[in-house]
């Protein structure tokens, strides 16, 4: 089976993790191999802010994922936090973008200082190294000093800040609505084509619009 890109994506415990299960839904509709890294307080805020049911072991994530979103055989993996042997560990088994959807404040700090304390942390400092696509989803509100620095830090490095701030131009009606404009975003940034929202001015191309 042959898939046109590779994507990790880590969901971490901020809330908002439906953006992160969305991306998954969309990009395994898009035809990428997706590795999921998962960390414990994600399945916390996972539990308090879904009512899915919160899958407790690793093997579960890969499995309640693949079935729920419909994934082919190969397309999608969930790794431990300490199974180092997996690819996203070295830079010769590098997806081609990581996504950090949604980022705590504490995972936004590690990557920032270059921690490989967690395999989900080794798995954005090696995205970084080889030069690849991160983009980083950081929740929190009031932004600190000290998350702005950690963000100016990742994006001097090369990352893309993304923090999931919906716009209301598009007169959304559903939590589904705001959802679907923030992952649209993150998918035009990794270059995949998606139906979710429209880019801007793309029904302004007939000149009769211009008056
Ligand atoms: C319900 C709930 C919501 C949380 N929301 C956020 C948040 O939006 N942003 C954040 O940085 N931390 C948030 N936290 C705290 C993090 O889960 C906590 O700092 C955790 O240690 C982060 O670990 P991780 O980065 O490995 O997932 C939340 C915790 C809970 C229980």
């Amino acid at each position: 089976m042959s898939f046109d890109k590779t994507v990790t994506v880590a969901l971490t415990g901020a809330s908002g993790i439906q953006y992160g299960l969305r991306l998954i839904e969309c990009l395994i509709q898009a035809n990428c191999r997706i590795y999921v890294l998962m960390s414990k307080p994600a399945k916390v805020v996972m539990g308090m802010d879904t009512d899915q049911p919160v899958p407790a072991r690793t093997s579960d994530v890969q499995s309640d994922f693949s079935e729920r979103y419909g994934a082919k055989p190969g397309q999608l993996f969930a790794f431990g936090q300490e199974q180092w042997t997996s690819p996203v560990a070295s830079g010769s088994g590098a997806p081609d973008a990581m996504v950090i959807c949604p980022c705590t404040t504490g995972t936004l700090a590690s990557v920032a200082a270059g921690n490989c304390n967690n395999l989900l942390e080794r798995a954005a400092d090696v995205v970084l190294k080889e030069r690849r696509t991160l983009i980083v989803m950081p929740r929190e509100m009031p932004f600190s000093t000290i998350h702005l620095e950690n963000m100016l830090r990742l994006a001097t490095a090369g990352a893309v800040i993304m923090p999931p701030n919906p716009a209301f131009y598009n007169l959304p009606e559903t939590i589904d609505d705001l959802i679907n404009f923030v992952v649209a975003r993150v998918l035009d940034q990794l270059d995949i084509d998606q139906t979710l929202m429209p880019s801007w001015g793309s029904d302004q191309v007939n000149p009769d619009n211009a008056d």
